[in-house]
């Protein structure tokens, strides 16, 4: 031991420097991989069922694809087909792109609503060109439930105003009520009970094939935005409006009020019908296409 003391003598500062270099990088490194993004995310939830009820289900198991024990949620021998395509003059390309502008530039969100009646048979078009819409997979993870029932609209409205009136006076803090100030918005919703129809937008998070196998639903969140995109442009051509709204905290009681089950999560509540006589919209104005496209 004592043939190492000149050499400790020595070099000692070169030595502690080593030490200390070695404990940091061993720190830095634990914390490195025990880091988690997103601390307290689904953790922060109180339940089970709101923990389901946070995951978007976007999650994906990694595997090859030689696995001989999965089914593929289609049919493995999926036959293909040729498309049904018809060519467009470029003429009538360009016109079918102006008029369809044309149409959605007078799309508008009304919040007073009439009680006129609506065909039903009107709704269920609405729903089956919103069913058209691409998603991962094929996995079409979504349900569409439409309420024209006078007292399931009034607890769905009672459901809504009572979470709203937290929202506004609690949970939405001073810049977001400050925010929704021109657009005259509230916790009082009667369009919710003067609309002849409300439709809930669920998105599904996973489902079970005929075996009892999950079956992922993969990119539900993006699938259920688009055939979104298309119900509100149905709704329009139709020559009905509607009123896009995603009520806070309301999910989970709307879930249980129409049965739906802990695998949907509620995405989009929309009244849908004939404006009211009376009824008035921000004047809003839309970006110009020079602010929205960047062509390269
Ligand atoms: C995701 C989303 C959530 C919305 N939530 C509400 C809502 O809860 N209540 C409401 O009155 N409007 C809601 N809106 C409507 C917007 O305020 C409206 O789209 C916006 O002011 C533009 O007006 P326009 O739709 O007439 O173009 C929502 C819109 C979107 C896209």
């Amino acid at each position: 031991m004592q043939s190492y003391m000149p050499f400790i003598n020595e070099y000692w500062p070169f030595i502690a420097a080593g030490v200390i270099c070695y404990l940091g990088a061993k720190f830095l490194y634990q914390s490195a991989v025990s880091w988690d993004p997103n601390p307290g995310a689904a953790r922060s939830y109180e339940t089970p069922d709101k923990v389901a009820e946070a995951d978007d289900g976007d999650e994906f198991e990694e595997n090859d694809g030689q696995n001989p024990e999965l089914s593929s949620a289609l049919p493995w021998d999926l036959e293909h087909v040729p498309l049904e395509f018809k060519r467009l003059p470029v003429e009538e390309t360009i016109q079918r792109s102006l008029e369809f502008y044309n149409l959605m530039s007078t799309r508008r969100t009304v919040r007073f609503f009439s009680s006129d009646p609506i065909p039903a048979d009107v709704i269920r078009n609405i729903i089956r060109a919103a069913g058209t819409a691409p998603s991962g997979a094929h996995t079409e993870p979504w349900t569409y439930v439409v309420i024209s029932d006078p007292e399931v609209k009034k607890k769905v409205r009672e459901i809504v105003e009572e979470e709203e009136y937290i929202n506004y006076t609690k949970r939405m803090g001073d810049q977001w009520t400050t925010d929704l100030k021109p657009l005259r918005t509230d916790w009082i919703k009667e369009y919710l009970t003067d609309a002849p129809y409300l439709i809930l937008v669920f998105k599904q998070l996973y489902s079970f094939k005929e075996d009892g196998t999950k079956c992922t639903h993969y990119y539900n969140e993006m699938s259920v935005s688009l055939a979104s995109g298309i119900l509100l442009a149905a709704i329009h051509y139709a020559g009905l409006v509607s009123l896009t709204s995603t009520p806070l905290n309301c999910g989970p009681a709307l879930r249980t009020l129409v049965g739906r089950p802990t695998s949907e999560k509620l995405t989009l509540l929309l009244p849908v019908g004939y404006p009211a006589a009376h009824a008035t919209v921000p004047d809003l104005k839309r970006k110009p296409l020079e602010d929205i496209l960047v062509e390269i």
